[in-house]
């Protein structure tokens, strides 16, 4: 016991001292750097220390990504949790057979492999599940996951609809489990700062918000292949539309309708398969995601909610005006161009584009500040060099995304990005997409109740038929 205790102590110390380097390397103003250094150490003393074989937090990966294509962020993901002090994953599982081989042969000997998440999560020796597949699946296993007493971390974007969302937080709360979404720029004390620096008005009332998203692809028609032999496509397809002759809905003046359609007309059609719909680029698919707008909308639009302090709410009025989807069958059908107003109750307004540096821009009546993964500017260089007044508001400290979720597991406490968070940061994605799917039609939304102003036609669009046998 003495000897596990010290090597773990050791461990911890090593960790420490790799997250305090990781800090230092921001390269954020000295005052802001010391803080969160201290922060670190005054979270880590209070991290329960684990004494003994038995306290291994076990993890299974759900979706592992691999080398035919895609970020393999499943697996990025299982790495840094393996990665901490007293984690193991014990099980990874995909509906690609040699993802599923290759990412049990990086966790070593003894790894279980498993075809179908439900025999994964049927693993009592598995405490906590990381969901790396792509998007259309993240509801449908999280519940699962938290239904059979797992703590989940999984991928954003959170949800493929909004009304996925309003269950998987209900169920996420019946439970009480502990729930960590992937929009790790929250645990980067550079967005922290910003979002601080503008919680406590050092710019004025903030006016505009801009998320400056990356351009999305466009692509096709892309020819069928046959399905490789170790993909179980059906599975991969899971809740999402099959049959082929509706696929691709109708397209009316460069305007994409009739997109929710019954995916059940012939449950045995796949559709057209080739690369280009999985491995990551799936992405650029409304069945399976919502393209740009919600890939890295769902962390830029993250961090404008954070720093307008509106994560429990949202915009009342959204339009969107989008450009250059591929119209045809076997295309890629999101849209790769966008500028979408989202408007709050206090008439700050959000915008977000695929125009401009990839970062958030928070502009106040008194001036600006800009953040990104590489940088954090303001108009005054003086907000970034005096420190905060103690009386000032502060917001979660997390310095290490896993490192949280993985304290939060121990700690039986909130993690920094709960399914709440998640599901309203996607719904902000979501709602643009209907809005750029409805022509550019202004949506009114009642952030409270989570519905639309009498408006039954984007009502109708919350929602989406799913392929049995995966219903909710
Ligand atoms: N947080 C971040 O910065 C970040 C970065 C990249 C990707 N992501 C997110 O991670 C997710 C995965 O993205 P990717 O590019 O790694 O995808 P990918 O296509 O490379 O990998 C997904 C894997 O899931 C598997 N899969 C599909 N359905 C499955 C199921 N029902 N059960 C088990 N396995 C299944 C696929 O076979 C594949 O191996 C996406 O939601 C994406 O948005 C987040």
């Amino acid at each position: 016991m003495h000897i596990l205790f010290n090597r773990y102590q050791e461990t911890r110390r090593k960790f420490l001292t790799r997250a305090i380097a990781a800090i230092a390397a921001t390269g954020l103003p000295a005052w802001y750097e010391k803080e969160a250094i201290a922060s670190e150490r005054a979270l880590d003393a209070e991290r329960p220390r684990r004494l003994g074989p038995n306290d291994t937090i076990q993890f299974g990966l759900i979706g592992c990504g691999g080398k035919k294509g895609g970020f393999r962020q499943g697996l990025n993901d299982a790495h840094a949790a393996a990665s901490k002090a007293g984690c193991k994953v014990v099980a990874v599982c995909d509906v690609d057979r040699t993802h599923c081989a290759d990412a049990a042969n990086e966790f070593g000997p003894g790894t279980k492999q498993y075809h179908d998440f439900r025999d994964l999560l049927a693993d009592k020796t598995i405490d906590a599940v990381i969901i790396g597949t792509p998007d259309h699946w993240h509801v449908q296993i999280a519940i699962a996951a938290l239904r059979a007493g797992k703590d989940v971390y999984c991928e954003k974007p959170l949800t493929l609809t909004i009304d996925e969302g309003k269950k998987l937080v209900r169920v996420a709360q019946e439970t009480g489990r502990v729930f960590q979404v992937g929009s790790q720029q929250r645990s980067d004390p550079r967005f922290r700062l910003a979002c601080e620096i503008v919680r406590n008005g050092l710019i004025g009332k903030i006016k505009t918000v801009t998320a400056h998203l990356p351009t999305g692809p466009t692509g096709g028609p892309f020819q069928p292949q046959p399905v490789p032999e170790d993909l179980d496509f059906d599975f991969w397809l899971g809740p999402a539309p099959a049959d082929p002759s509706i696929l691709h809905g109708d397209v009316i003046d460069d305007v994409i309708f009739n997109f929710w359609r019954s995916p059940v007309a012939e449950p045995n059609l796949l559709p057209d398969y080739f690369p280009e719909r999985v491995y990551g680029n799936f992405r650029w698919w409304l069945d399976y995601s919502g393209g740009m707008m919600t890939d890295w909308g769902a962390h830029h639009n993250d961090i404008a909610q954070w720093g307008l302090g509106t994560d429990h709410t949202g915009p009342v009025k959204i339009q969107g005006f989008g450009r250059g989807p591929t119209i045809g069958v076997n295309c890629y059908n999101t849209f790769p161009e966008f500028d979408i107003y989202s408007t709050y109750a206090d008439g700050t307004v959000l915008h977000t584009t695929n125009q401009g540096e990839n970062g958030v821009t928070f502009e106040g009546e008194n001036g600006t500040v800009f953040v990104s993964r590489s940088r954090i500017e303001a108009s005054d260089p003086k907000l970034l060099t005096t420190p905060l007044p103690p009386n000032a508001v502060r917001l979660y400290v997390s310095n290490d995304h896993m490192q949280n979720f993985i304290d939060c597991i121990r700690s039986r406490k909130e993690t920094i990005c709960p399914a709440s968070v998640g599901h309203r940061s996607a719904t902000i994605c979501h709602l643009g997409n209907i809005s750029l799917r409805l022509g550019g039609k202004i949506l009114y939304w009642d952030p409270e109740h989570e519905t639309f102003h009498n408006d039954p036609v984007a009502e109708a669009m919350l929602s989406r038929p799913r392929r049995r046998p995966w219903l909710l």
